[in-house]
């Protein structure tokens, strides 16, 4: 059974900051991309094993989660993957944490949380504030991926992000995906879920111009 915890709850409020790169990735200089609401990690796991060129950060609320996944981790050599506990809405708050979306070159939200009542789209991780956060730090040409199985989701998250005039939706013909964080389009357990299942899958990318 899924659980949800609400990301209004104060016991998110306090987020570590992520280490100094140097000290999180053996080469900090290749790109990294960032996962947010990683869950388990598997398709971190799975990126982070195919594509050694890129850095993989994944930001997940359920603590159990990401404990689970530190433990993955010590088991094995990943040497380009790192995973924080927290509520990515607050985490850009830590000053300490500033530099590190400066140097982000992707994002990928699959399947958030809907928070289908009108009255917990609050809780939503897409909401104008962060994106206007997202728009002042990250660098230009830098991609947001959104990818889920709820309309009304979609068009939520696409109306908040292009409200920000600082991104544009990518066509299809300027996406390279040899390029991107996923070219072998690995799919997150969710997707598998919905393909399974036969349900729509509504994606986009955006870029920032
Ligand atoms: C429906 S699951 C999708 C998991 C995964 N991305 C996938 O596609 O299989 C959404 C995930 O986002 C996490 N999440 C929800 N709100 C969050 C927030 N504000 N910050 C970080 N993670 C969040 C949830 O705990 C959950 O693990």
């Amino acid at each position: 059974m899924r659980q949800h915890v609400n990301p209004l709850s104060k016991n998110f409020f306090e987020i570590d900051p992520i280490p100094p790169l140097s000290e999180v990735f053996e080469n900090p200089n290749l790109p990294i991309h960032l996962d947010i609401g990683s869950a388990s990690g598997d398709f971190l796991f799975e990126l982070s094993f195919k594509n050694k060129n890129w850095n993989y950060i994944g930001i997940e609320i359920r603590e159990k989660l990401v404990i689970n996944a530190n433990l993955k981790m010590k088991n094995r050599e990943y040497k380009n993957l790192y995973f924080s506990f927290g509520n990515v809405n607050n985490f850009f708050d830590h000053t300490k944490n500033k530099p590190l979306i400066n140097s982000i070159t992707s994002i990928s939200l699959n399947f958030p949380d809907p928070w289908f009542k009108k009255k917990h789209h609050k809780r939503r991780v897409i909401q104008p504030k962060f994106v206007n956060f997202l728009s002042n730090s990250m660098q230009k040409s830098s991609l947001i991926f959104i990818k889920t199985d709820v309309k009304e989701l979609f068009k939520y998250m696409e109306l908040t992000i292009l409200e920000s005039t600082k991104f544009k939706k990518l066509d299809n013909k300027d996406f390279l995906l040899n390029e991107s964080f996923n070219p072998n389009k690995v799919q997150s357990n969710r997707e598998k879920y919905v393909l399974l299942n036969q349900f729509e899958i509504y994606e986009s990318i955006y870029i920032k111009i």
